[in-house]
């Protein structure tokens, strides 16, 4: 047998799966519909637990800690094409502020037009994922930001350039050195846009009010939704806080996926023959913002992404009024613009 992962230990896996049968088989979280709820216990009070804590699906907290400040430098440095060599090419180019954080290609392109080889996944919530791209290789925000910076199918640049070019711009020189005795630097950049980041998320989706215990605000066909995700297993890989972002799994899990795009996922970063086709879940939330689907891009439609990860993930076809109440439950995942991106916060 080959020995456990460090990234993603089997112990973890099998627990993860109890937890979600678990839950299933007792009802909990189920709709009012169904009659498990109505159950009484003998002789026992009747505990009512508040509805977040009997999910495995948490929402996200309400209020977000970052320094407004330096995120807001952040917002500008984020939105500035001077970060790249050439001064075309900004982060918000590839992750669209006003689409969901991505770019709606299958691949972004870069400095000079140059197309790269992978997904663009959205920066809203990003912090909040377990590691930083689809493979991991960044363990978070700070150490992620270099990566698109120095990459020469994306910004081309490099830390010495950005630094020579902003400290010619008197705004930022005054705007640094106002919230960093040390200026303008490398680790100043990164720590202005790691707050702005922090500060991208997307709290009170319809699916969170729900989770807070407001049950008319879904649709009897979204509840079903929500238990057919549940039932049909795609819980044990997407959950947690951002509904994915916790653990890698792999791509083909009960059908072999043959991926056009030949990525080899966290093998690249480990080069373990055990990590092939690993990949970090992705997290699910604004889902319906965010296509085209899967680090390849290949998948346009949220029904087909559904479809397809019953197929290669749990060995399952869908009926097609399956897989469109999934869809349904899936886009009330979508949350509220981040107030540092609104108008008037
Ligand atoms: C040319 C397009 C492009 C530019 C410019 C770009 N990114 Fe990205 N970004 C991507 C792609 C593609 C990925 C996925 C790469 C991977 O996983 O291997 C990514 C991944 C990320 C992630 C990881 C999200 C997650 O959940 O794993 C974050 C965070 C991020 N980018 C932030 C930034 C920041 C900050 C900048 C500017 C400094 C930036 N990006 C510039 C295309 C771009
Ligand atoms: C065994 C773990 C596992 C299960 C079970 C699973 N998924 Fe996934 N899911 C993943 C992984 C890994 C990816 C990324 C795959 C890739 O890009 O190649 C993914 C990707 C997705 C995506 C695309 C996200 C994006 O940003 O591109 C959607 C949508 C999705 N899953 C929904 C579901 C649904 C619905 C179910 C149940 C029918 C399900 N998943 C079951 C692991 C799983």
């Amino acid at each position: 047998m080959k020995r456990s992962h460090v990234t993603h230990p089997i112990s973890q896996k099998i627990l993860l799966w109890i937890h979600a049968f678990f839950l299933i088989l007792s009802g909990c979280g189920s709709g009012p519909s169904d009659p498990s709820n109505a159950t009484v216990h003998k002789g026992f009070q009747k505990v009512d637990f508040p509805n977040e804590a009997r999910e495995l699906i948490t929402p996200i907290p309400q209020f977000q800690s970052y320094n407004d400040s330096k995120a807001k430098l952040g917002k500008k440095l984020f939105r500035d094409p001077r970060l790249s060599k050439d001064n075309t090419i900004s982060c918000s180019h590839c992750h669209r502020l006003d689409k969901g954080g991505v770019d709606g290609l299958q691949f972004s392109i870069g400095v000079g037009g140059k197309v790269g080889h992978i997904n663009a996944p959205t920066v809203f919530n990003a912090g909040n994922n377990f590691v930083q791209f689809w493979d991991g290789r960044a363990r978070n925000l700070k150490e992620q930001a270099k990566f698109p910076i120095t990459n020469p199918k994306e910004m081309a640049s490099s830390f010495k350039e950005i630094i020579a070019k902003l400290s010619k711009d008197s705004a930022y020189q005054k705007a640094f050195k106002a919230l960093y005795k040390e200026g303008i630097t490398e680790d100043t950049i990164v720590n202005a846009l790691t707050e702005f980041q922090k500060a991208l998320v997307t709290p009170n989706s319809r699916f969170d009010q729900y989770l807070r215990g407001n049950k008319e605000i879904l649709t009897e066909e979204e509840v079903k939704g929500f238990q057919l995700f549940k039932s049909k297993g795609c819980i044990a890989c997407h959950n947690g806080v951002n509904v994915g972002g916790n653990m890698y799994q792999k791509i083909g899990v009960m059908q072999k996926y043959s991926d056009p795009s030949h990525n080899l996922g966290r093998y690249n970063v480990t080069k373990r023959e055990e990590d092939k086709y690993y990949f970090k879940v992705p997290s699910l939330r604004n889902i319906d913002l965010t296509a085209p689907y899967f680090h390849n891009g290949l998948v346009a439609t949220l029904n087909d992404a559904v479809q397809l990860m019953a197929y290669y993930q749990l060995g399952k076809i869908l009926k097609q009024e399956e897989s469109h109440k999934i869809v349904l439950f899936l886009k009330t995942l979508t949350g509220k613009t981040p107030a540092i991106l609104r108008k008037n916060p």
